[in-house]
């Protein structure tokens, strides 16, 4: 029996609608807390971090008389007052909190002041270089570099079937090529920020900006040296994430809580921009060698790469990052013979970490570069040959990695796409206005995505929840997911209120704090809705249940509104909260063999771009932009509509103008500020672009059958970059392969057009 209907405040359901973001109406008044908004404790002090002045050196002293003289200043910190564990490694201790003998990155953190105001604590923290006394050793600053030398942060990855050599050595076409796809800085626009409060009986509460609460609070335990229970961290929102505050809020979260228990003062460590920059890690550039094999329809017999992934100074979360990019090497299709070889290059930079994707768009940015060369190679339609490749239903099914896919819509949804978006009469179109057009050069890109969903190691596929409903009827939501702005509140409140039969607004979600759901993994995968819906949904449930048992022993009570059923329950002593919990069925990896069933299922999608190039300058803008996005059943589609179109403008912006460039001697970012690092404006927005759901249902019992989106559109704007070099290439013999390097600056559209000048700019495949 159901809580009937009519006692419910509302019948209609919850889920599947357009509904606001909980704290839309906070964010538009500038009334929505982040953490620096928090009124500040009476006492507290203010933390800045000394970072390295070197790329790689071996640390001799401190000047620590010379910071400790500076005005305002109240302590410095160094890795000697650290008392626990001096790491801060998600997976390899192999991550130092403050540096000990050696610098392995310009930026890297040294010591900690603590002051009396932000100011005095950073003036005093940029005399870094008139007080660190080390002695420079050579640094490694490239990819290619720690790749020659076999410098790895993690032992290589291969990801294999059938026989690539043979397959390739037999096929009627072969292409070998070289690639480098640059790396991308989150730029959240709330930086990294900890607010340590230390706490009676030796205890800590921080607030941290971070999407993995829990392992802020195994990081703070570690580096104190206490046990779990003794460190409590809250995140009520954060203003972005995009992966940047999976891991490497860390490093700041220890220091805040060090110092704060140190001092018995409460210490807010709030990052600038700049020293953000240098000090954290980003997007893994990738480096692509490769060679394919192909049939006269360009399908792909066999094809073997090396992905050499700049991991930057240590492990960080660059072993799963490279698995995601081998298991993605595929996209939407059937490769029967791969040999796929992943490094995760050891260099003298910012470790480089999770970003929206994951390894994911990488890996298969290099299947979509090499098919645009086959496409063109064989003078064929770049979609015709997608379409040779893609999954089959019954055969031609099973992923490199051993899994089989059972819920392909690639056909269907790009069928729908190409159609609504007029590929064949616009590509005409195109070519006619590059005819009679020397200077201005349109082109067109098309692409297909297929991205696994779950966490691509087992275990962290759980999550937990607790629904507290009061005597007043009201609800009160809390789950181990943080919000980042994707609207993962939002998703779970509509869960809690469509399983109750009560309107949105009756539910209220609260702050992520490891002090209620114990053991959350990070939000992130894109897991996040579908963990946590799913245990939220697990604990209204269990109300629901708990209340129907009182309405069959109660039944005078059925017709009664919500507050009343409620109040009499309550009378009756009935268990007014629960808890609920979820795990992910059905996932196995063996990380060894890479072979295994790491997703849950898969989220599809396609877009057509349209650019023009100048090709004076190598200056382009995107004209238009089509995109058909799968998210199965929406649970909300207008917070989908905002992740697929955000997610297409921060992906456009990492592959046209977001350049990091490191001095080449001294391993300086020099592309550390706003000034210099170019995100994209909305200036930069498709001035048409048609953004449309592909909704079914969900084949798998996913929560609604809704499907997850965080991640999946950052692969939609490779059509943005294929479209340039497609420009590009009109201005070349007809199967010319421009060597267009990613991001497709200005400066490397004007290379790639030289290239194709001197080359005489035709090649053909062998
Ligand atoms: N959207 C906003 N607005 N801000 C963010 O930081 N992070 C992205 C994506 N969308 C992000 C975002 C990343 S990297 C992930 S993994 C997912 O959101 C995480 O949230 P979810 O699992 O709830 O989708
Ligand atoms: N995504 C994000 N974070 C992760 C993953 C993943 O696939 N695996 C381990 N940590
Ligand atoms: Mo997202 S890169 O998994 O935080």
């Amino acid at each position: 029996m159901n809580v009937p209907r009519e006692s419910a405040l509302a019948a209609t359901p919850q889920v599947g609608i357009a509904l606001p973001h909980e704290s839309a109406h906070l964010h538009v008044r500038g009334q929505a807390t982040y953490i620096d908004d928090i009124p500040e404790v009476a006492g507290t002090l203010h933390a800045a971090v000394g970072c390295s002045p070197l790329a790689h050196g071996r640390l001799l002293a401190v000047d620590l008389d010379l910071l400790q003289a500076q005005p305002g200043v109240v302590a410095v910190l160094t890795a000697a007052d650290i008392p626990g564990s001096n790491d801060c490694g998600p997976i390899v201790r192999d991550d130092p909190i403050l540096a000990e003998d050696t610098v392995h990155f310009l930026g890297q953190p040294v010591f900690l002041v603590v002051a009396t105001s932000r100011d005095l604590a950073r003036r005093a923290a940029a005399r870094a270089k008139d007080v660190i006394r080390a002695e420079p050793l050579p640094p490694v600053l490239t990819a290619r570099e720690a790749h020659a030398r076999q410098q790895y942060v993690v032992p290589p990855m291969h990801l294999a079937r059938g026989d690539a050599a043979a397959a390739i050595a037999a096929a009627p076409h072969k292409l070998t090529g070289s690639f480098s796809l640059g790396g991308q800085e989150q730029f959240y626009l709330e930086g990294q920020i900890s607010y340590a409060l230390p706490q009676e009986d030796a205890t800590v509460h921080l607030h941290c900006s971070t999407q993995h609460p829990t392992e802020m609070q195994h990081v703070v335990a570690h580096a104190l040296g206490w046990a779990q229970h003794r460190v409590q961290v809250t995140c009520r929102r954060m203003g972005g994430g995009f992966g940047g505050k999976e891991s490497q809020s860390a490093v700041f979260a220890a220091l805040a809580s060090v110092a704060a228990v140190k001092l018995g003062r409460p210490v807010k460590l709030r990052v600038d921009r700049d020293d953000d920059f240098l000090i954290t890690g980003r997007r893994h550039g990738f480096e692509f060698d490769w060679t394919v094999g192909f049939d006269d329809d360009g399908r792909i017999l066999g094809v073997e790469a090396d992905l050499i992934a700049n991991a930057g100074c240590t492990a960080d979360l660059s072993a799963p990052v490279m698995t995601r990019a081998l298991c993605h090497f595929d996209n939407a299709y059937w490769l029967p013979h791969v040999a796929l070889h992943g490094y995760c290059a050891k260099t003298n930079t910012q470790s480089n970490t999770a970003f929206r994707g994951f390894g994911g768009p990488q890996g298969a940015f290099a299947v979509e570069r090499l098919l645009d060369d086959i496409a063109r190679a064989l003078g064929r339609d770049p979609l015709a040959v997608r379409q040779a490749n893609f999954y089959g239903r019954a055969k031609r099914n099973v992923t490199p990695y051993g899994q089989v896919v059972e819920d392909n819509v690639i056909d269907d949804l790009v069928a729908r796409l190409v159609r609504d978006a007029r590929w064949a009469e616009r590509r005409a179109a195109v070519n006619t206005f590059n005819a009679g057009s020397p200077v201005l050069k349109k082109g067109l890109g098309l692409m297909p995505l297929k991205f696994g969903i779950s966490f691509n190691v087992a275990h962290f596929n759980q999550a937990g929840a607790l629904v507290h409903v009061y005597t007043d009827g009201s609800v009160l939501v809390n789950h181990g997911g943080t919000e980042m702005g994707q609207g993962l509140n939002t998703k779970v409140a509509q869960v809690v209120a469509h399983e109750l039969g009560l309107p949105l607004h009756a539910v209220r979600v609260t702050a992520t704090d490891t002090h209620k759901v114990a053991n959350t993994s990070a939000t992130a995968a894109s897991t996040g809705s579908d963990l946590n819906g799913k245990a939220a949904q697990a604990a209204a449930r269990t109300l629901r249940q708990r209340l129907d048992a009182f309405l069959s022993e109660h039944p005078q009570h059925a017709a009664a509104p919500w507050p009343a059923l409620v109040q009499a329950a309550y009378a009756a002593r009935v268990q007014l909260w629960s808890d609920g919990f979820y795990a992910t069925p059905g996932l196995h990896w063996d990380r060894d063999k890479l072979q295994g069933r790491p997703f849950f299922y898969f989220a599809y999608g396609a877009a057509v771009a349209e650019v023009v190039v100048d090709t004076l300058t190598g200056e382009h803008r995107v004209l238009r932009a089509d995109v058909l996005h799968d998210v199965g059943r929406s649970l909300n589609p207008a917070i989908d509509l905002g992740q697929i179109e955000g997610a297409f403008i921060q992906g456009q912006g990492w592959l046209t103008s977001e350049e990091l460039v490191w001095h080449p001697q001294t391993g300086m970012l020099a592309t550390h500020a706003p000034s210099t690092y170019k995100i994209p404006t909305a200036n930069d927005c498709p001035p048409v672009f048609n953004v449309a759901l592909y909704e079914a249902d969900n084949p798998a019992d996913s929560i609604h059958r809704s499907k997850a989106v965080g991640e999946p559109p950052i692969l939609l704007p490779f059509s943005v970059f294929l479209a340039i070099r497609d420009a590009v290439a009109s201005t070349g013999e007809s199967g010319c392969l421009p060597p267009l390097q990613a991001p497709a600056t200005p400066e490397a559209v004007m290379e790639a057009l030289a290239a194709l000048r001197a080359s005489g700019s035709s090649a053909s495949p062998t």
